[in-house]
């Protein structure tokens, strides 16, 4: 099963071995979707899902994550990709790759949720809800300002 892809001087690795949990706290910590979100709840997190890590050399500069029971469901989170390296393909390339990863494959639903980056997730087939109003959701978005959930 391939769980590493290079290009370049970038590598994407599935080796959750390979992770720098710190430098993926430090971007997940201030981003829009997880501010202030603990080291151990990051830590936690990434334990129990497929990640995909971004390195350039040994530095962590992006993720993406997946929660999925491998067979029918999966969600994508945590995509990210440092500033002083976006713009030169990388998202659409660890795109790619969660795409092409072989326990991804015959998926009944694969979902995310995104305010700014549609354009990225669209060029692999994702779309708007077809049918908005037939999801729920329990969503606390202050949970982590507001507990000491670790
Ligand atoms: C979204 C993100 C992962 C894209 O990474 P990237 O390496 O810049 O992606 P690419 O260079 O492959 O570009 C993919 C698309 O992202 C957009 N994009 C590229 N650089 C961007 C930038 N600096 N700022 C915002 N959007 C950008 C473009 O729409 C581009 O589409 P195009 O190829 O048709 O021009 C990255 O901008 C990022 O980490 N943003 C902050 C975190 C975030 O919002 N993550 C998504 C959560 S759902």
């Amino acid at each position: 099963m391939q769980t590493e892809w290079r290009k370049e001087k970038y590598l994407v690795s599935t080796d959750r071995q390979k992770l720098d949990v710190a430098a993926i706290h430090a971007f997940l910590s201030q981003s829009y979707w997880a501010e202030q979100i603990p080291q151990a709840t990051v830590e936690r997190a990434l334990q129990h899902s497929l990640c995909f890590g971004l390195f350039d050399g040994n530095a962590q500069v992006g993720l993406a994550r997946i929660i999925s029971d491998y067979t029918t469901f999966a969600y994508l989170c945590d995509v990210y990709v440092l500033p002083s390296h976006q713009g030169h393909g990388l998202g659409t390339w660890l795109m790619e790759c969660v795409i092409a990863h072989p326990k991804l494959q015959g998926l009944r639903r694969f979902n995310l949720a995104t305010r700014d980056a549609h354009k990225l997730y669209a060029k692999f087939g994702f779309k708007p809800l077809a049918y908005p109003d037939a999801h729920m959701e329990i969503h606390k978005p202050s949970i982590y300002k507001t507990t000491a959930n670790v």
